[in-house]
């Protein structure tokens, strides 16, 4: 069974999806890592086609993030790698290529993964689709005091990630058409997942 989580950055996905993978003894499926994992690769080789680096990379995703075979867990969450992943999420060449390593991944077994397109793209047949918001100002608060950062440039930075992950030709952010949408402005995270997990276990034992 999948659970399927999209969202625009500092909507929640990842704490929410983390929490409801352990609370069901599913496994976590990070796709944004994978994005990064490339994009990392290709601020290290810029000249190399990124969809072959795509293809080429070898990316194993647990507790933490393994570039074949590297620890770039922390790497990966730089500020470079961030604007860097979102470029390249725009190219259709590279998506094709994670979407397929995200299938493959996700084809056994019980998931919950959390991107941009996961309900829209990578599964649309998942079981459940939730798609997370938040405000733009709720969003930017969050991310700066995870990253100790002024919140002006986290809002700068975050609406222009957002205006190109939702407005790019390529299986833009957007919430599939049966997804629940979840406004998280005013919720914490813990209200957020036990809403996904009485979802969740309403579809497990109905
Ligand atoms: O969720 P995140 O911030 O780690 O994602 C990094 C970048 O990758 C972000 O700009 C959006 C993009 N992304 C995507 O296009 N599709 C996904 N399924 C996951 C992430």
């Amino acid at each position: 069974m999948l659970i399927a989580i999209d969202g625009p950055a500092g909507s929640g996905k990842s704490t929410v999806a983390r929490r409801v993978a352990r609370e069901l003894g599913f496994t976590y499926l990070d796709s944004g890592a994978m994005y990064r994992s490339v994009a990392l690769l290709w601020l290290a080789c810029p000249t190399r086609e990124p969809a072959e680096l795509a293809r080429e990379a070898r990316i194993e995703l647990g507790e933490r993030v393994l570039l074949d075979g590297r620890d770039v867990s922390a790497e990966i969450r730089s500020h470079e790698v961030t604007e860097a992943a979102s470029v390249l999420a725009a190219d259709p060449r590279v998506r094709e290529q994670l979407v397929a390593k995200q299938r493959e991944l996700i084809g056994t077994g019980d998931w919950v993964a959390e991107g941009r397109d996961i309900a829209t793209v990578v599964a649309p047949e998942a079981a459940l689709k939730i798609f997370l918001t938040a405000s733009p100002q709720e969003r930017a608060r969050r991310r700066a005091a995870e990253l100790g950062a002024d919140l002006a440039t986290v809002r700068a930075e975050l609406t222009l990630r957002d205006t190109r992950d939702s407005t790019r030709e390529q299986s833009p952010l957007k919430p599939a058409a049966d997804a629940v949408r979840l406004d998280t402005s005013e919720l914490n995270a813990e209200q957020v997942v036990q809403r996904v997990l009485q979802l969740a276990r309403a579809i497990l034992a109905p």
